[in-house]
């Protein structure tokens, strides 16, 4: 690491830097001599070379590196293949307690020992970054006894990369995978991104956009595969497999067949011989990313054939290499008429995909986002989680933030995302979260997990707003452990980033658990979504989602607001919920406040269960959230001289900046609804 790359937030949470507290010194040292491996792999490799450079930063020590155990002081790394007398007794029984992945770090008092154990080697690895954060966040190894496994078997990230170097929807400079329409030249950035992903628990990853335009439909041909595979040669050392996504068509555009109708036998052997060309270059390739009939894409509709036919082709390419397909269900006609109220986008993925269950093959994975809409601040919960007990599914979250405010504004988005992990879906009746059914043990999927866009690209921090890597770093612990709090979550980060000093830690942990709400207050109010501006979504603009150019989808008029999605009198969209879940938003009573509009048409002067009527509620968040918003901003500001000049100036700017924008929110949302509503405020604030 050099100079110029520290306190740039470059180094993440990975963040090693010698240790001040004294005794904690003194107690580490009793352990750290001696590094014991016995074993052989790339990925122990890895976990071996992660240890010691984190140690020597720590400690300023050199460990020893043997592949015996000495008297005392050991650091041992082993798997279920190590055959050390003293790894026998520790791991006890329990070893049957482990997964494929899984992990036991225990301290032996008697020979200051630590064992990092894996049923394999990615276990080790895992257990080594856990073993560093302990010892980053000062936690005693004296005496530490912990059996980890993750919950979820895919853990995967999706990057919206294009090879021109672009990134959509990107807010942190350019790819680093790609620049020019080719490759990058430089590949040392990519392995230092496989370490933070590993570091979290990350296993897979695509590298480019689910658009995939005409360049990218090349990155499965001999001209980019070689530079495909040298990519997924770093990220194999570190426990990640690598995914593409792939433009349906490509047999019109590489195999010249003029057709992709998924049942032409010419289709299906062109994707055979496809899959095992990509297999001889990257032999653990993971499998593949497809986006079909959705905004412009092609897919299986055109030849007259459904999703299940598209991606059973698909799979069927892939099966005999263990490949997966990750197949969206972010299908909706976006030329639909807005002002039609019988049409919802919302119902789309539901209507398109459930009638399907059962027809898809088991390497086919339906990849599901959070909500029914677009990763808005608040939708919600996707109906189909648990609709399909007989087809995979993964669901898909949006760590780059689009429409939370673009890693401009502050947005810590990890209680969101254990909101809607713990979403009662009622599909076995109580106790059926969202999170039972993507960790695969409600319907025993064969393939299950969690997927994300991620929010990097090559800016010196990676994420644009230095606290917007609390997102990637939460994202990645969360879908490790679902039942980890967002406290837990958030301290973790916060210490390993910034440091252990009580002020600071208690200052961004504060900032970052209110930001979510704060961004709620001045932007999108009661669950209604978008009002931002088109394309590119930054700012305020009531009426401006692209799709809709008649301003309508939130049906605002001179009386109320809202999109009736009732079975009784809207678009049934509840109906799409298991029976618990359809009353309870069906009815006016029951339906919580913060997804009113979203359910509801309702008029202005409608009381909500807070007391409030809906106009005061929109104008009271207003203004309080700009407030919140400035508040953010002098939380900051107090840390000066406690962080690092560098992120400290970096981090205010953004603070300064989302404090001012959100007054722009404020003054525009409510001026919009102040002369559609013809109400005025109740206390008399000054709206124009
Ligand atoms: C959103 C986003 C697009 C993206 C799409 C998708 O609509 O704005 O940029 O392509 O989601 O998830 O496919």
């Amino acid at each position: 690491m050099n100079a110029l790359k520290e306190n740039t937030g470059y180094e993440g949470w990975l963040r090693f830097s010698k240790l001040t507290n004294a005794n904690l010194e003194a107690e580490y040292r009793t352990f750290f001599k001696r590094l014991v491996m016995s074993e052989e792999s790339e990925i122990l490799g890895t976990a071996k070379e992660e240890l010691v450079k984190g140690i020597q930063a720590i400690l300023d020590t050199s460990l020893e590196c043997s592949d015996q155990a000495g008297q005392a002081s050991n650091i041992i790394l082993a798997t279920q293949n190590t055959k050390i007398d003293l790894v026998t007794t520790l791991v006890g029984d329990h070893s049957s307690q482990l997964n494929e992945e899984g992990y036991i770090l225990k301290t032996d008092k008697e020979t200051h020992s630590v064992l990092v154990y894996g049923k394999t080697d990615k276990g080790v690895l895992y257990g080594v970054f856990h073993l560093l954060r302990l010892v980053q966040t000062e936690v005693s190894l004296v005496d530490i006894e912990i059996v980890e496994n993750p919950k979820n078997q895919l853990r995967m990230l999706n990057h919206w990369d294009n090879m021109d170097g672009s990134i959509e929807r990107g807010y942190a400079g350019k790819s680093i995978f790609f620049e020019d329409n080719r490759f990058v030249e430089d590949f040392s950035r990519i392995k230092d991104y496989a370490r933070l992903l590993a570091s979290i628990g990350i296993n897979g990853t695509t590298i480019n956009n689910v658009n995939v335009h005409e360049v990218e439909t090349n990155l499965i041909t001999e001209e980019f595969l070689p530079d495909v595979a040298r990519v997924a040669d770093i990220f194999r050392a570190y426990g990640i497999k690598l995914f593409l996504s792939v433009n349906y068509a490509s047999t019109i555009q590489l195999g010249g067949l003029g057709t992709a109708d998924p049942l032409d036998e010419n289709v299906r052997h062109w994707w055979k011989e496809k899959a095992k060309e990509i297999y001889s270059y990257i032999p653990d390739f993971g499998g593949v990313v497809v986006k079909a009939d959705s905004e412009h894409r092609p897919g299986p509709f055109t030849y007259g054939r459904n999703h299940a036919d598209g991606s059973n082709m698909l799979a069927e390419a892939l099966e005999p290499f263990d490949g997966i397909v990750l197949w969206r269900c972010f299908v909706y006609n976006c030329l639909q008429d807005w002002r039609d109220r019988s049409i919802d986008r919302a119902r789309a993925a539901y209507d398109h995909f459930k009638p399907l269950d059962g027809q898809f093959k088991d390497n086919v994975l339906l990849q599901i986002k959070n909500g029914p809409m677009d990763f808005q601040v608040r939708e919600g919960v996707s109906p189909l989680f648990g609709a399909m007990p007989s087809t995979n599914q993964i669901l898909e979250f949006q760590i780059t933030q689009e429409y939370t405010g673009q890693q401009r504004h502050l947005c810590y988005l990890i209680p969101q995302w254990k909101e809607i992990l713990d979403f009662e879906t009622y599909a076995k009746g109580e106790g059926s979260p969202v999170k039972s059914v993507v960790d695969g043990s409600m319907y025993e999927y064969k393939y299950s997990g969690i997927t994300a866009v991620v929010n990097v690209g090559n800016d010196m921090n990676w994420t644009g707003h230095t606290l917007a890597q609390a997102n990637l770093y939460g994202y990645g612990r969360l879908i490790w452990n679902p039942d980890l709090s967002t406290e837990e979550i958030t301290n973790e980060w916060v210490k390993a980033t910034f440091g252990v000093d009580p002020q600071v830690v208690e200052t961004v942990t504060e900032m970052l658990l209110k930001s979510w709400s704060i961004y709620e207050k001045y932007t999108s109010p009661l669950g209604v979504g978008w009002m931002v501006n088109p394309n590119h979504h930054y700012g305020p603009n009531v009426d401006g989602y692209e799709y809709d150019r008649w301003g309508t989808y939130h049906f605002a008029d001179l009386q109320g607001i809202g999109v009736d999605r009732t079975v009784a009198t809207g678009t049934g969209y509840t109906g799409q919920y298991f029976p618990e879940n359809t009353s309870f938003y069906e009815s006016i009573e029951t339906c919580p406040d913060e997804l009113l509009l979203f359910f509801h048409h309702v008029p202005y002067t409608h009381q909500l269960k807070s007391g409030v009527s809906v106009i005061q509620h929109i104008y009271n968040t207003h203004f309080e959230g700009v407030e919140e918003a400035e508040e953010l901003k002098n939380r900051w500001l107090a840390l000066e001289g406690k962080v690092d000049d560098v992120r400290f100036r970096h981090v205010l700017a953004r603070q300064e900046e989302q404090a001012e924008h959100s007054k722009e929110w404020r003054d525009i949302i409510n001026t919009y609804f102040y002369r559609k509503s013809g109400i005025a405020d109740e206390l008399n604030r000054t709206i124009y």
